[in-house]
């Protein structure tokens, strides 16, 4: 089929695809296929479950919870109710200034991010091309392909910073961003994906301004950061102004399927993604909304993550990076010290080969992740640094992830040596 150039831009190949695909596949091959250090599906977390099916269960058996859920179109900025209950917990617990006026749901964060780039990014009256600012590179590689133009992205690298015990931390080099080029917003995924990292309270202290200072948006990704999931180890601060679009998800609860997206923004950008959504979609998925209003109205949504999502996520990045070091003795590696997500960013100095062709021999054996170099969205000058990259996610069974380390060490000593 000839698809016209917007079908062009979406149906080819893209890291967004490439990854799914291969995480569906993986996913449906259950316990006996491949070892999935790829994809950022959340882990199970048994206690999680339990809350989730109980809740599900409460909702079947009473008619109006289960006609708000399933029955009804909610409106396109989502359940009035839900936002409400989030509006009262934002300015409770984080004390941000907001009503339910300044929230929109979407059908994923994705979806969101997709609406907030077109929206503030792109051609503007009279010609003037205005580009979303990622500031931190490495970064998240779904926002790679959402532009309806082309050269919608223009990113910065991070500096380095050299940490003790092989680790390390990228820092927001705020001497090389952009002074003179036409910005629509600036966009941050905190913590971030793929590195692990959590930008310091005064590097977004220093964004918040310089966004400021230049009237645009700053978006802020927080789909595995504060208030909920929560999963951060390290203590920062959740931060929003009438500037600040913070993005929210329901997926790394534990709750993909449900594809729910939060925006808290100024409430003329929320009316805004309002009706795009009816337009594309008439409405959002009532059943994040449903399912969690009470948790959300009551805190507990805060207090779970707290208590049962941030120690499995964290006790596992601490066995994995322990698992890697002991795997990897004498080899060139260097991890991004894990701040928070899922995921361990694992750079090897000086390999000899590109990190593709690793991706590509470790899938050979059964071992999924995703190669570095996918993720500098709207980085123009090549930096071999990506090239020598891999991200693990350690949110899946323990042992497989022990196992895929194993078979990384071999493969990425055999590169070595
Ligand atoms: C940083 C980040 N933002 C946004 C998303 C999109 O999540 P969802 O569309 O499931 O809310 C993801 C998914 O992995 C992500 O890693």
């Amino acid at each position: 089929m000839v698809f016209s150039d917007f079908g062009k831009r979406f149906t080819g190949p893209s890291g967004a695809l490439e990854l799914m695909d291969d995480m569906g596949h993986a996913l449906a091959a259950g316990d006996d296929g491949v070892m999935m250090l790829g994809g950022g599906n959340p882990g199970r977390i048994p206690a999680m479950r339990e809350l989730f099916m109980r809740r599900l269960a409460e909702v079947a058996d009473d008619p109006a919870s289960f006609d708000r859920m399933f029955a009804n179109y909610s409106p396109p900025a989502g359940d009035v109710g839900f936002r409400r209950s989030l509006a009262r917990l934002l300015r409770s617990h984080c004390g941000f200034d907001v009503g339910e006026e300044h929230i929109a749901l979407t059908s994923g964060s994705q979806f969101s991010f997709f609406l907030l780039f077109n929206l503030l990014g792109g051609v503007f009256d009279g010609g003037t091309m205005k580009k979303i600012l990622l500031p931190v590179t490495p970064e998240y590689i779904g926002y790679k392909d959402q532009g309806l133009v082309d050269n919608l992205f223009t990113a910065r690298r991070s500096t380095i910073k050299e940490l003790p015990d092989a680790l390390f931390k990228y820092r927001v080099d705020f001497d090389n961003l952009p002074s003179n080029e036409a910005l629509g917003a600036i966009c941050v995924s905190r913590p971030t994906n793929p590195t692990g990292n959590v930008i310091t309270d005064r590097e977004m202290g220093r964004l918040d301004g310089l966004a400021q200072d230049w009237q645009v948006p700053l978006i802020v990704d927080a789909a595995y950061g504060q208030p909920f999931p929560g999963i951060n180890f390290v203590d920062t601060q959740p931060i929003w102004n009438e500037n600040i679009i913070l993005c929210l998800s329901l997926s790394k609860l534990g709750l993909p399927g449900i594809r729910t997206g939060i925006v808290i923004a100024r409430p003329d950008i929320a009316r805004a993604i309002a009706s795009c959504t009816a337009v594309m979609n008439l409405s959002v998925p009532s059943v994040g909304a449903a399912l969690l209003d009470e948790w959300v109205a009551s805190g507990k949504i805060i207090e779970f993550g707290e208590t049962y999502i941030r120690p499995f996520y964290q006790r596992k990045a601490a066995r994995t990076l322990d698992a890697l070091r002991k795997a990897l003795q004498g080899y060139p590696v260097r991890v991004h010290t894990p701040e928070g997500a899922m995921f361990l960013w694992v750079w090897f100095p000086g390999l000899p080969i590109h990190c593709k062709e690793l991706y590509e021999r470790l899938k050979q054996r059964g071992v999924l992740v995703i190669p570095g170099h996918h993720f500098f969205p709207g980085l123009d000058e090549p930096w071999t640094h990506g090239e020598q990259c891999l991200r693990l996610s350690y949110a899946q069974d323990q042992d497989m992830v022990k196992k895929g380390i194993g078979i990384i060490a071999e493969e990425v000593k055999r590169a070595f040596d």
